[in-house]
């Protein structure tokens, strides 16, 4: 009997402005237009990580300011309070850490309400199985492939394990959701995290910190297509 496998999404290419020039940011988004297919913002706000970056004024202003999707990620306490604020302004898609949200099912309910994708982000430290059952509620899962906080950390290819989880389960309950790896991600990293079942890559050094950031981008999304296609 046919197996039936769920049909591959395109693969997702989301440069992380924590690598850019906070000063530059429109530049930032304009150097890359037509290479990505989202823009990552990191929302940090010195409480759930150390890390202190931006809030929605700045969303707001990118909004404007591109027409690059926004995939806002958020490492933040009390995302019940904060989330939705980001899908009101406009961000294609709010993802939360479940090690902050007391009730994510809910949250994503009111994320999806006010217009965005819903994601769930897993830190270094948290187990992906607690959160397989409520899969269905989000449209991106985030696996961390670092400790978030900070770009620029080397890549945890040991935290692949959750991403071939996730994909599996997903698959078996033919599940649309995407699965995005963030940490680590460049030219020597990303075909692991594809093969274990990624579809969408965040990397922020080696988009912003290449000479030629829509090329970085490009020769990214070329590895990642090739290691999804072999597998
Ligand atoms: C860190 C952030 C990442 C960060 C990745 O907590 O979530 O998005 O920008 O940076 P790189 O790609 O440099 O590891
Ligand atoms: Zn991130």
């Amino acid at each position: 009997m046919a197996q039936f496998r769920t049909a591959q999404a395109d693969t997702v290419i989301a440069p992380s402005l924590l690598a850019a020039d906070f000063a530059r940011l429109a530049e930032a988004a304009d150097s890359v237009e037509g290479a990505v297919d989202w823009l990552h913002v990191d929302v940090m706000d010195n409480h759930f990580v150390p890390n202190l970056t931006l809030g929605p004024p700045i969303v707001k202003s990118l909004k404007a300011a591109t027409d690059i999707p926004l995939d806002c990620h958020l490492m933040i306490e009390d995302p019940e309070r904060w989330a939705t604020g980001y899908a009101e302004l406009g961000a294609y898609n709010v993802t939360f850490h479940a090690e902050a949200s007391a009730d994510p099912v809910t949250l994503a309910k009111d994320l999806r309400a006010a217009g965005a994708k819903a994601g769930l982000a897993i830190d270094r430290d948290t187990p992906v199985e607690d959160y397989l059952e409520i899969l269905p509620a989000f449209d991106t899962l985030l696996i961390m492939t670092i400790k978030a906080g900070f770009g620029g950390q080397a890549f945890m290819p040991e935290l692949l394990d959750k991403v071939r989880t996730a994909r599996a389960h997903a698959d078996s309950g033919h599940l649309e959701l995407r699965i995005e790896v963030d940490g680590g991600i460049a030219d020597d990293t990303i075909a692991a995290a594809a093969e274990a079942g990624a579809d969408a890559f965040v990397a922020g050094t080696a988009i912003y910190g290449a000479a030629d950031p829509a090329d970085a981008a490009r020769r990214l999304r070329a590895r990642a297509d090739a290691a999804r296609s072999s597998g």
